[in-house]
C-alpha cells in the first residue's frame, strides 16, 4: 500500500528532518515501494486519508513530530506509523521527564537542576555550587543540541538559562561530565553496535552534528566486550523505561573514572546518510535500504 514519508514539520529541526526524509524516501523508492513525501507543515493531515495512505513513515524531528502529537493524530486517523507510541515519544522528547523516570529506576544520570518555563528568577551561584563549577544547559524539548550551551560562571549561566528558556520549554542544567560520548541505536528490541563521537568542539553541538567535517565517528566504539555489552544493555533498559518501540537512539557518556551516564533518548533519530543509526546499522551488516525497510515493516505488526 501507499506510504507517506512524513518530513519537514514546524520544529527547529525542520531542515534536518527534510534531509532525513529525503534519504528515507529515496531508499523506499529504490525498493519499488509506493512512497511519497508529505510535509504536515504544508497541508492538513487529513489529506492522508484522501490520498489513500495506508502507512506513515515518521521522519519528523522535534516538537509536533517526535513528541507524540503526530503519533496521536495518526492513531486517531487510523493510519499505522513507524516507531514509538504517543507515550514513548512524549516522554523521550522531554529531557526532564526522561531523567525523572531513569532516576526512579536507578539508571545512571548526571546531577541536574530544572528551571520551569516561565521562571524569571534563579540563583546561578547556588546552582553552580550545587552541581559543580561547570554545567551544560539544555531546553528540555529540543533536539540536535539546539539552544544548548556550556557555562562555568554565574553570568554565563544566567545567559545560558535565558537562551534556553527562549525555546519555550523547561530547562535542564546538568553537571558537566568530562569524558567520552557514545550513542546506541535500537532496532526491534536489539541494541546495535555502539558509536563513539569525538569532536574538537566543546561538545557535540549542532555544527559538529551537521556542518563540521572534523567530527570523528568510531564504530566499533573501541570499548572492551564487557563495556560494549554493558552499554548496550543500559541503552535497551533506558529505551524500554520510556516505552520506546521499534527504533530509536540513546545517547550516553562515560567519565574519566569509568562511570556511565545516560544523556537522553531520541524517538525519531536522524536518518541522513551521515547519521548515527544508519552508521550503526551498517556496522551490524544492514544497508541503509535494509534499515529503512526494517523500520517500515514495524507498521505491519
Ligand atoms: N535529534 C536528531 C535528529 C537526532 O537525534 O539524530
Ligand atoms: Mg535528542
Amino acid at each position: 500500500g501507499k506510504v507517506a514519508v512524513l518530513m519537514g514539520g514546524t520544529s527547529a529541526e525542520r531542515d534536518v528532518s527534510l534531509k532525513s526524509g529525503k534519504a528515507v524516501l529515496n531508499a523506499l523508492c529504490a525498493q519499488q515501494i509506493d512512497a511519497f513525501a508529505f510535509d504536515p507543515a504544508e497541508r492538513p493531515l487529513t489529506d492522508l486519508l484522501e490520498l489513500g495512505v495506508e502507512r506513515a513513515f515518521i521522519v519528523l524531528h522535534g516538537r509536533g513530530g517526535e513528541d507524540g502529537a503526530m503519533q496521536g493524530a495518526l492513531q486517531t486517523l487510523g493510519v499505522p506509523y513507524t516507531g514509538s507510541s504517543v507515550l514513548g515519544c512524549a516522554l523521550a522528547m522531554d529531557k526532564v521527564r526522561t531523567k525523572q523516570i531513569w532516576q526512579s529506576m536507578h539508571l545512571p544520570v548526571a546531577p541536574s537542576v530544572v528551571i520551569r518555563v516561565g521562571t524569571e528568577h534563579w540563583d546561578a551561584e547556588q546552582i553552580l555550587l550545587q552541581l559543580g563549577a561547570k554545567v551544560i544547559v539544555k531546553p528540555a524539548l529540543e533536539g540536535s543540541s539546539i539552544g544548548m550551551s556550556v557555562a562555568d560562571n554565574a553570568s554565563e549561566l544566567d545567559a545560558a538559562i535565558k537562551e534556553a528558556l527562549g525555546y519555550n520549554s523547561d530547562v535542564l542544567v546538568e553537571r558537566w561530565i568530562t569524558g567520552k560520548e557514545y550513542t546506541v541505536a535500537l532496532l526491534n528490541d536489539e541494541a546495535l553496535p555502539a558509536i563513539r563521537l569525538q569532536t574538537p568542539h566543546q561538545f557535540y553541538d549542532f555544527s559538529a552534528k551537521y556542518q563540521a567535517n572534523d567530527t570523528q565517528y568510531h564504530c566499533p566504539a573501541g570499548l572492551s566486550d564487557a563495556d560494549e555489552d554493558y552499554l548496550r544493555q543500559l541503552a535497551l533498559a533506558a529505551f524500554a523505561a520510556l516505552d520506546g518501540r521499534g527504533w530509536g537512539r540513546i545517547d550516553a557518556m562515560r567519565d574519566e573514572q569509568g562511570q556511565w551516564f545516560l544523556l537522553e533518548a531520541n524517538a525519531v533519530p536522524g536518518m541522513t546518510e551521515k547519521s548515527l543509526v544508519p552508521m550503526a546499522a551498517k556496522q551490524s551488516g544492514l544497508s541503509f535500504e535494509q534499515l529503512v525497510w526494517t523500520i517500515l515493516a514495524q507498521t505491519l505488526e
